[in-house]
C-alpha cells in the first residue's frame, strides 16, 4: 500500500512542483513504483513530465469532477516505473465546480484508494493556495512533504499551513506526519544557515539533513519535459534528489527499491516514453 505525500506551501515558487517531480523519479530509479498527481491547475509538474498540459485527457479534473476512472489517467514516462496524472488549464474550475458537490474535500482520496495498491509511493503536488485542491490533497495523504526555500521569509506561511493541516487532522485524517526539506540552499548565503537552524529548531528531526543546493540544471530540465535524472544525471541536483529519496524511504521503512544498490545519478540514459500505462 503505497505512502501518499502531498507537496505542499502555500507559498509560491519554493520548489513544490520540483520536488515532487524530482523524487517521484528519484523513487522510481531506487525501484520503487512511484505515481505523481498534479493537483495545480499551473499543470507544471504534468510538463516537466513530458506531458502536453493544454490536452492531457484524462486528467486529473476529469477523475474529481466527471467521477472519471482513476487508472484511466495514469501516463507513463521516459522513466520505467514512474508514471504520472496530469493536470491541465480546466482544474483552475475544480474549485467552484466541487463547490457544491457532496464530500468534495474527499474526492481525491476516494479515487485513489482505487490504485493505492499498484504503487509503493504516490506525490501529490499542490498549488500554492489553501483552496479546496490543496484540502482534496491533506484529506488523501498520509504525510506532508513542506518544502522551504532557504531566503527571507521562508517560515512566512508554514504556520498557516500547518493550523490548515492540523484542521484537516480534526476533521478527516488524523495521522498525517510532517517533513520539510529545505530548497534552493546556498552555503555562501548567510541567510540560508539562518533559515536552516531557524528551520531545524522549528521542525526537529521531522527536517530532512539532504539540503537541495541552488542548481542552474534542476531549474533548465522543466523546459525540456525531464526530471533532473534524464536531463543531467551528473548534475548536483540530480545527486540531492536521489539522496533524498534514499533518506525519504529509509524514513518511511520502504523495502529496498530493487536498484537499491545499483542506482547512482550517473546511470544510462532511460529508453524513450512508452505512450499510455499499460501495467493497470
Ligand atoms: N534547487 C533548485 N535550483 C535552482 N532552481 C530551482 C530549484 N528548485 C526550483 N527551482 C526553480 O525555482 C522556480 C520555482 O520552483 P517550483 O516551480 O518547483 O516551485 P513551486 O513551489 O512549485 O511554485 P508554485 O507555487 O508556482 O507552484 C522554478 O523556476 C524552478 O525551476
Ligand atoms: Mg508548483
Amino acid at each position: 500500500m503505497a505512502e501518499i505525500i502531498a507537496v505542499s506551501n502555500q507559498k509560491g515558487g519554493v520548489g513544490k512542483t520540483t520536488t515532487a517531480v524530482n523524487l517521484s523519479a528519484a523513487m522510481a530509479i531506487l525501484g520503487h513504483k512511484s505515481l505523481l498527481i498534479d493537483m495545480d491547475p499551473q499543470g507544471n509538474a504534468t510538463s516537466a513530465a513530458g506531458i502536453d498540459k493544454r490536452i492531457v485527457f484524462p486528467s486529473i479534473y476529469n477523475v474529481l469532477v466527471d467521477l472519471a476512472a482513476i487508472e484511466t489517467a495514469v501516463n507513463s514516462t521516459d522513466i520505467p516505473g514512474y508514471s504520472v496524472i496530469g493536470a491541465g488549464n480546466d482544474l483552475v474550475g475544480a474549485e467552484s465546480e466541487l463547490a457544491s458537490a457532496v464530500a468534495k474535500e474527499s474526492r481525491l482520496r476516494g479515487a485513489i484508494a482505487a490504485i493505492r495498491d499498484k504503487f509503493d509511493i504516490i506525490f501529490i503536488d499542490c498549488p500554492p493556495s489553501l483552496g479546496v485542491l490543496t484540502l482534496n490533497a491533506l484529506n488523501a495523504c498520509s504525510r506532508v512533504l513542506i518544502p522551504i526555500q532557504s531566503e527571507y521569509y521562508a517560515m512566512e506561511g508554514v504556520a498557516q499551513l500547518m493550523e490548515t493541516i492540523n484542521r484537516v487532522k480534526k476533521a478527516w485524517n488524523p495521522s498525517i506526519e510532517i517533513d520539510g526539506i529545505l530548497t534552493m540552499y546556498d552555503p555562501r548565503i548567510v541567510l540560508a544557515n539562518q533559515v536552516r537552524g531557524e528551520l531545524s529548531k522549528f521542525l526537529g528531526q521531522r527536517l530532512f539533513s539532504t539540503l537541495v543546493p541552488r542548481n542552474v540544471r534542476i531549474a533548465e530540465a522543466p523546459s525540456f519535459g525531464k526530471s533532473i535524472f534524464s536531463y543531467d544525471k551528473n548534475s548536483r541536483g540530480a545527486i540531492a534528489y536521489l539522496e533524498l529519496a534514499r533518506e525519504m524511504a529509509a524514513r518511511l521503512g520502504m523495502p529496498s527499491g530493487k536498484n537499491e544498490s545499483t542506482a547512482q545519478a550517473s546511470q544510462e540514459p532511460m529508453p524513450p516514453a512508452a505512450a499510455k500505462e499499460t501495467m493497470l
